[in-house]
């Protein structure tokens, strides 16, 4: 059972790709999935030869029996960065490698309460894009001093099992 994680922030030290990392450390055979900085702006008129970092993102996560999307809120939503990686998953309609995909999304936030409103529209545009998400989304609000709590990666376990049973480390 793989676990691909995909994190959207490109900040050095941001909290959303340590969580992500700390998914990929809970979960049985997890692994990041490459910067999505890699990624070009989306543009339809590239569908027919996408450039080959989309190609290889596509790739992995084809491969992957589980995707982890983690997104920093930004003025309530999705960060642009996600946002953009998630479009060029999405295509070409109809046959994306998200349909069916099984999918857990997550938020986090420095906030107490940050990253609740991120989730829904994560959740929206990957059930938008075919994705089989798994019926419980995580928040982790007050991320910064959570990163080393245990309960965090018992919280983490628990939401793996959720989404795919044989997704969690023994
Ligand atoms: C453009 C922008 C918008 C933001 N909007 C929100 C927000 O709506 N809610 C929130 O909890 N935090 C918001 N923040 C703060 C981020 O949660 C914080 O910068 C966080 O560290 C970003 O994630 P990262 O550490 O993974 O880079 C925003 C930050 C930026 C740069």
């Amino acid at each position: 059972m793989s676990v691909l994680v995909l994190t959207g922030s490109a900040r050095q030290g941001s909290y959303t790709r340590a969580l992500g990392a700390l998914v990929a450390d809970v979960a049985a055979d997890g692994a990041l999935a490459a910067e999505l900085t890699a990624l070009p702006f989306f543009n339809q008129d590239l569908e027919g030869t996408p450039p080959a970092e989309v190609v290889a993102l596509r790739e992995q996560v084809a491969d992957a029996d589980l995707l982890v999307v983690i997104t920093p809120e930004y003025n309530g939503t999705i960060s642009g960065l996600l946002g953009n990686a998630i479009d060029w998953l999405s295509r070409p309609y109809g046959a994306g490698v998200l349909r069916g995909k099984p999918v857990l999304a997550v938020a986090a936030s420095p906030g107490e309460i940050g990253g609740a409103r991120a989730v829904v529209a994560l959740r929206t545009v990957l059930g938008n894009a075919g994705a089989d998400l798994a019926s419980a989304a995580l928040t982790v609000g007050a991320v910064a001093e959570r990163l080393d709590d245990p309960a965090l990666r018992a919280e983490l376990l628990a939401a793996l099992d959720d989404a795919a049973p044989a997704a969690k480390a023994a």
